[in-house]
């Protein structure tokens, strides 16, 4: 069992190992007194592991009720949210109270925004059971919902009190969605640290303490998202558009993983990648089985990501590698971005 500490508003540990869900209970008692807790997951994830995750919290003198809804990202909205709050409110859950999210990325944002909202704010923790919720988004406190008009639009910064990931937990998940988190190990990869590529199918904790490594040192510098903490956001602008297009078919792990492409062979083309890096990506992607070619346009990728919330003003900010293990964020003129794009197309990105 392994901790990394995360300094930001709100000082807490990622507990990393092997079988170390049934001690959520034991490693939440170091961050509060026992209390009630009610632990929100899915349909899915509930039937897997909700069973241990409860016995481990009364062993800890905690009283459990439990939250779970429909699996899947089309539960992630405001009515969603609303029936969680709600069931907080009938359960008279008080401000020394707390929530814990058993799952992955849906569950851990949308149990993280009602934390965030529910009393005006109250403690919670991160159990994620999916490589991506793993070495992303359990760590740095972003949590939301989405709206019609776009993915995470309403949400708050609430930062866990603890993160505890036993990664036996990715054992139970599909190749598919195990690979979701793989292209985010990669893009860790490309952002810092070649190395990570060659341990994903070697050594999994060592993968997460890595990527969880720079997740920590990225939101301790930039918490709130207005620097550096873009850098996250490698593959991420065009990928959300192929997400988009694909009405979701394409999930957010294969469709970053394309958008890195996009992202490298667009920085070939204007001389900031060194040539030679976005085979090196195609290459690695393709070797885990990850797409690396879409079969939209630029104009269509364009305007899509030009819709996005991270747009801002007239420009947008891209994140492109010069080489793997280090990147740079581009203030790009809007009006550049499908020439951008194109570019990534003409790289190996097109299908
Ligand atoms: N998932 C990107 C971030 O946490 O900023």
């Amino acid at each position: 069992m392994e901790r990394i500490r995360v300094n930001a508003s709100a000082v807490y540990d990622v507990v990393i190992g092997s079988g170390i869900l049934d001690k959520c209970g034991e490693l939440t008692r170091e961050v509060t007194a026992p209390c009630r807790v009610c632990i929100i997951s899915d349909d899915a994830v509930a039937k897997l592991y909700l069973d241990t995750v409860k016995k481990s919290f009364e062993k800890s003198g905690f009283e459990v009720i439990e939250y779970v809804f429909k699996n899947g990202e089309a539960s992630k909205n405001i009515s969603t949210l609303t029936d969680m709050l709600e069931f907080l409110a009938e359960n008279h859950l008080t401000r020394s109270d707390i929530i814990a999210a058993l799952g992955g990325g849906v569950t851990g944002d949308m149990a993280g925004f009602a934390a965030a909202v529910y009393l005006r704010g109250i403690k919670f923790v991160q159990l994620p059971t999916t490589f991506l919720a793993a070495i992303d988004s359990s760590v740095g406190g972003k949590t939301g919902v989405n709206l019609n008009a776009g993915k995470n639009l309403a949400g708050a910064f609430h930062q866990p009190s603890l993160v505890v990931c036993d990664t036996d937990c990715f054992k139970t998940l599909t190749r598919e969605i195990f690979l979701d988190g793989v292209a985010e190990a990669v893009k860790y990869a490309v952002l810092k640290d070649k190395e990570i590529t060659k341990l994903i199918d070697t050594d999994i904790a060592e993968t997460v303490r890595r990527c969880v490594g720079i997740k920590r040192d990225v939101v301790a510098d930039d918490e709130f998202d207005t620097g550096s903490r873009q850098f996250l956001n490698l593959g991420h602008t065009l990928g959300h558009s192929i997400e988009k297009l694909s009405s979701f078919k394409i999930t957010h792990g294969h469709a970053v993983a394309i958008g890195m492409v996009l992202a490298s062979g667009g920085g070939e083309k204007e001389g900031i990648t060194e040539k030679g890096t976005t085979a090196e990506i195609i290459d690695i992607l393709k070797g885990f089985g990850l797409p690396v070619s879409c079969s939209y346009s630029a104009a269509e990728l364009a305007s899509v990501a030009l819709g996005d919330k991270k747009r801002s003003g007239n420009t947008i900010t891209l994140v492109i590698p010069e080489r793997i293990g280090s990147c740079k964020l581009c203030k790009t003129d809007v009006a550049k971005l499908e020439e951008f794009a194109s570019a990534g197309l003409e790289y190996g990105g097109q299908s």
